[in-house]
């Protein structure tokens, strides 16, 4: 028999792709069981908006989900995406239109500039479908849909465009890569660092959080323990990384980026 206890957030619908559970009142996962990230519906009493969406290719269930919960594409106001990732931004394109997408100004950039790179389509192998940001975040803006005021707190370390969404009144932190269960680490990635990345845990295990609301993994009732052995791990990382540096030829590494950027230069000369 398991000693683990049960868990104490409802599930509303299971099929192969996704399940659908309920994190607090007016508040649902939607989590994926292949490599999409997990997608957050919440209704304010003003607006309804969705954290993440999940892979492209995964929108049929998504979908469902949201039609289980009445609440098809056409009731959703905006769409907030975490950052770049196409495991969380991939279903964005099918909410264009009516529904504003808002993301941190610097996944913004990225996105429209279709940096396929940052993005990682090519790890996915997603379609190369055009997703247009309608709203650029900054730190300090608050999204007031009723009910819930969201915090945007910029949280790099991951990628440097991470965000995360706090809601003062219920406690409820969606951290999407930057802090998972147990202290599960998103790693860091492309424009990430992890100097950045332990200074926005710092920033969370600041804030008196009740539930943690991940990229991936299941809901979390324990964000404070989560986040001391996020701290931990991360350190050990930063230590580990350094190591690594110290163990590679940096100069044969960057010698082929710097050929390239002086034979650009000399294009200029001409
Ligand atoms: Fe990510």
């Amino acid at each position: 028999m398991s000693d683990r206890k049960p868990s104490p957030f409802p599930i509303l619908l299971n099929n192969d792709i996704c399940s659908l559970i309920q994190a607090a009142e007016n508040v649902y996962q939607v989590r994926f069981k292949n490599r999409g990230a997990n997608a957050y519906l919440v209704r304010g009493k003003s607006r309804t908006i969705m954290i993440d969406v999940g892979l492209s290719s995964d929108y049929p269930s998504l979908l469902e989900c949201l039609h289980h919960l009445d609440c098809p594409p056409e009731k959703i106001d905006i769409v907030v995406l975490s950052h770049e990732h196409i495991d969380h931004i991939g279903a964005a394109w099918h909410f264009g239109g009516r529904t504003l997408i808002a993301a941190h100004r610097l996944a913004s950039n990225k996105i429209m500039l279709r940096d396929d790179f940052s993005m990682l389509r090519k790890m996915f192998n997603e379609p190369n479908v055009p997703i247009n940001v309608d709203i650029w975040l900054e730190e300090g803006n608050l999204l007031d849909i009723g009910d819930f005021r969201l915090d945007v707190m910029h949280t790099p370390g991951h990628t440097s465009a991470c965000i995360s969404l706090f809601d003062q009144g219920s406690g409820l932190l969606f951290a999407a890569d930057t802090l998972m269960p147990g202290g599960v680490m998103g790693g860091v990635f492309g424009s990430g660092s992890i100097s950045d990345y332990i200074h926005s845990l710092e920033r969370l295990k600041g804030l008196n959080s009740n539930i943690l609301l991940s990229g991936h993994g299941r809901l979390s009732d324990t964000p404070q323990k989560d986040v001391r052995i996020a701290i931990q791990r991360s350190h050990a990382l930063l230590s580990d990384t350094g190591q690594l540096f110290d163990a590679l030829d940096a100069r044969s590494n960057f010698e082929p980026i710097m050929q390239s950027v002086r034979d650009l230069n000399k294009l200029d000369d001409n």
